[in-house]
């Protein structure tokens, strides 16, 4: 089946490195960069070069060691940003530059104490002026969740007649349901006259835990790029999760859509962003969490044991991840232990597994997981027994 591609821009580095201690130096962005061109995302965004020597610095390096992505940097809709990240992307083989400008009734009422003229006039010349720069440009309509449609519409037109090769509308508080946020960009794609000359672009943020539903309803309704970090990480509670938005892809062929990314390579980039970061990610996180491939109730285990796929939608080494587990608690049962065994070398028999199950629940009580220390003592435990039964 043809499928269309979803752009991904990736913006661990940017909207990701805003998180209050996760700041990264110049040589952690670049290791992180270059995993992520591996990766086959689209766009990195590199950073925000004006906000401080170091990150200019950074967007600099980076782009002259990218060989596949186009590199990407951010700007307010001001000269004197988007002067800066186009001097940080000079040696760019594929530059962008994002400038943008918040257009909802709250920012522009007080962020900018302006009016809706005014906000329209300084997109297009922030998009102008860029354009001096590079021929790719994306705009941001911030706060685009919020803002009314007519009005985005307006801006949207206007910033692509002026350049704009991507237009970026951000749900920057997290607010939208999946539905007002998919019909948002339908508005978009049937009211802008000249949308077809442009990409539409999700950027969505999740503090209603909604950001990847939101992506996938984006481009569901027209969108062609998502804007999206590893483990979510971003803003408050973060942006969607580019794990999350391939691997939905991917599972869902009807969707008629696929990215360039090598989904092998997502548990390693998530390995390294959490520790670079020093930013842990949930046991429970879909795809890269520690127990997103781990199975302890003992109706869970004896399906997986018995066909993989009666509790797994997701091959664990689609993803990076060598194999699910079977973990032992005091939920687990015979089938699990007895699994269990196997893999340390023990094959027991059905009497065997009946004692043993009954040692192993009552340790199983005592703590929140059993190891597999344990098995090999409950195992000698087991033996000397049965020797002094014998004796
Ligand atoms: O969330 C947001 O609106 C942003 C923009 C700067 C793109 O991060
Ligand atoms: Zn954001």
């Amino acid at each position: 089946m043809k499928t269309e591609k979803i752009e991904i821009f990736d913006t661990t580095l940017r909207d990701g490195e805003q998180v209050p201690g996760c700041k990264l130096d110049k040589q952690e962005k670049i290791n992180i960069a270059l995993k992520l061109d591996e990766l086959g995302v689209d766009v990195i965004e590199a950073g925000f070069p004006i906000s401080s020597p170091g990150d200019f610095e950074a967007v600099q390096k980076i782009s002259k060691i990218v060989k596949n992505a186009k590199v990407c940097a951010l700007t307010r809709a001001n000269k004197k940003d988007i002067e800066a990240a186009a001097k940080a992307l000079q040696y760019a083989k594929k530059p962008r530059i994002h400038t943008g400008i918040g257009t909802s009734e709250s920012h522009i009422k007080y962020k900018f104490n302006s009016t809706q003229d005014d906000i329209l006039e300084r997109a297009v010349e922030a998009v102008t002026y860029a354009k001096q720069f590079a021929d790719d440009v994306e705009f941001y309509a911030e706060d685009a969740g919020r803002t009314d449609n007519l009005f985005l519409a307006k801006v949207c037109e206007a910033v692509i007649q002026a350049g704009a090769t991507v237009v970026n509308i951000p749900d920057t508080t997290g607010y939208c349901l999946p539905s007002d946020y998919g019909e948002k960009i339908k508005f978009l794609k049937d009211n802008v006259k000249n949308i077809e000359q442009a990409i539409i672009s999700c950027h969505c943020h999740n503090d209603l835990g909604m950001a990847t539903a939101n992506a996938i309803a984006g481009i569901i309704n027209g969108a062609r790029q998502i804007e999206c970090t590893i483990n979510g990480i971003g803003e408050r509670a973060g942006n969607t999760a580019l794990e999350e938005v391939v691997m939905i892809i991917k599972q869902h062929e009807k969707l008629g859509f696929h990215t360039d990314i090598n989904s092998v390579m997502l548990n390693e980039l998530s390995t390294l962003t959490s520790t670079t970061m020093g930013m842990f990610v949930q046991p429970n996180k879909a795809i890269v969490g520690a127990n997103a491939f781990a199975h302890s109730s003992g109706i869970h285990q004896d399906g997986v044991i018995k066909r993989r796929d009666t509790y797994e939608i997701i091959d664990p080494r689609e993803v990076g991840i060598n194999e699910s587990s079977i973990v032992l608690t005091a939920r687990s049962g015979r089938s699990a232990l007895a699994y269990r065994f196997k893999n340390i070398g023990y094959d027991v028999t059905k009497t065997e597994l009946d004692i043993l199950y009954q040692h192993f629940l009552m340790l199983a009580d005592t703590k929140k997981e059993v190891t597999e220390k344990d098995l090999f003592t409950l195992m000698n435990s087991y033996s000397k027994k049965q020797l002094i039964n014998h004796a």
